[in-house]
Formats: structure tokens, C-alpha cells, sequence
């Protein structure tokens, strides 16, 4: 699914993160009381300015107090898409009365068909609390980059013309972003509805 070398690196610092658990942490070190304290912050993620599905305007502090679990993706996306907003779903339908605190969000990479009403009629499939997001293409680019997404769009195999249909390879990454607008975690697609549940449980 992933064609584009150079666009792919990005994507294989974050899965070699995933991996090494280093890279993404900015350790600052603290003398306190005579012991060494680390602390950190994840640095991927950032803010954003971007237009919801009901067509309002949605920036990162609108989410603050409450955590978000972000996904990248788009509607017309034929399965890794659907698969993990559904994984997302069962996960938070696991948290019990503490899935209110985390917002599931559904950021699109394809903004062109991804419109504020393609997204409110996609989110409802997955469950009333998701929230869709879109923006113009500079605004969507911008949220890839800080989130270092892979979203690289391709021709459909045997379309052609104007009206040929694309698809968009991209990574697939959930994020958990904190109350504080600060990225605390982040999951491959291939985590399971209990293990993603089990996670959020343990960091909420
Ligand atoms: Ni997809």
C-alpha cells in the first residue's frame, strides 16, 4: 500500500518509535531533592485550526480538559479505514462512563471530497460522540505534518481522465492527545478493541 519512498520516511520514524520508544521523547533531566527526574512530552502532534462535520470551526483547544484519540484517514477509503474507527469504537464502548473524558476524532487526508457533510454522514456510522474534521488543503497539510503523516494519493488502477477516481496510501496511526493538548500515546491499526481499551483504561 505504501508506493512513495521519500514520503515514506516519516512514517518509519514513527514506527521505528513505536519500536524503540526513544526517539519521540524530548527528556529533559531534573535535579530534584538530590535524584535525577526524567520527564517528556511526546514531539509529534501540535495545534490546529480546522472545520468540523457539522461545518464549524474546530481548533485543538476547543478539545482541551478532554483527551482525543485522532485518527487519519478518508470516507472513501475501502478498509483500514473503517476497520479502525470501528476498533476505536469498541474500544471507547469499553471504557464504561470514563469515555466521556476522550474524544474520538477523524481527521481526513482528502479534503477534496471529504466535505464537512460527506464526514457527518460517515461519522454516524461509527458512533454519535466521533468527530470529523476537515479544512482547506494547506490546513489539512499542515496537521499531517506535525502529526507526521503518510498520505500520499494514487490513481485508481483502471481510471483515467478528469473524472478517474484516487485513492490515498497512507499510515495508520491512532493518537492519544492529552488534556493538555500534548501527544501522550500512539497505536499501530493492528491493536485489538481490548488491547486499545486496556491502554486508554491505564492512561486516562
Ligand atoms: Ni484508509
Amino acid at each position: 500500500m505504501l508506493r512513495n519512498r521519500q514520503a515514506l520516511i516519516p512514517y518509519l520514524l514513527l514506527v521505528a518509535a513505536l519500536a524503540g520508544g526513544l526517539l519521540w521523547y524530548q527528556s529533559a533531566q531534573v535535579p530534584q531533592l538530590g535524584r535525577v527526574v526524567s520527564t517528556g512530552k511526546m514531539d509529534v502532534g501540535g495545534p490546529f485550526r480546522l472545520i468540523d462535520h457539522t461545518g464549524k470551526p474546530r481548533g485543538d483547544a476547543d478539545f482541551r480538559g478532554r483527551y482525543m484519540l485522532i485518527y487519519f484517514g478518508f470516507t472513501f477509503c475501502p478498509d483500514v479505514c473503517p476497520t479502525t474507527l470501528a476498533v476505536m469504537a469498541e474500544a471507547l464502548g469499553k471504557l464504561g462512563g470514563d469515555a466521556k473524558r476522550v474524544v474520538p476524532v477523524f481527521i481526513t487526508i482528502d479534503p477534496e471530497r471529504d466535505t464537512p457533510k460527506v464526514l457527518a454522514d460517515y461519522m454516524k456510522a461509527f458512533g454519535p460522540n466521533f468527530v470529523g474534521l476537515t479544512g482547506s488543503a494547506a490546513q489539512i497539510k499542515d496537521v499531517e505534518k506535525k502529526f507526521r503523516v503518510y498520505a500520499v494519493k494514487r490513481p485508481l488502477e483502471g481510471s483515467q481522465g478528469k473524472d478517474a477516481g484516487y485513492g490515498v496510501d497512507h499510515s495508520n496511526v491512532m493518537y492519544l492527545v492529552g488534556p493538555d493538548g500534548k501527544t501522550v500515546s500512539f497505536y499501530t491499526d493492528a491493536i485489538s478493541p481490548d488491547d486499545l481499551a486496556k491502554d486508554l483504561k491505564s492512561k486516562i
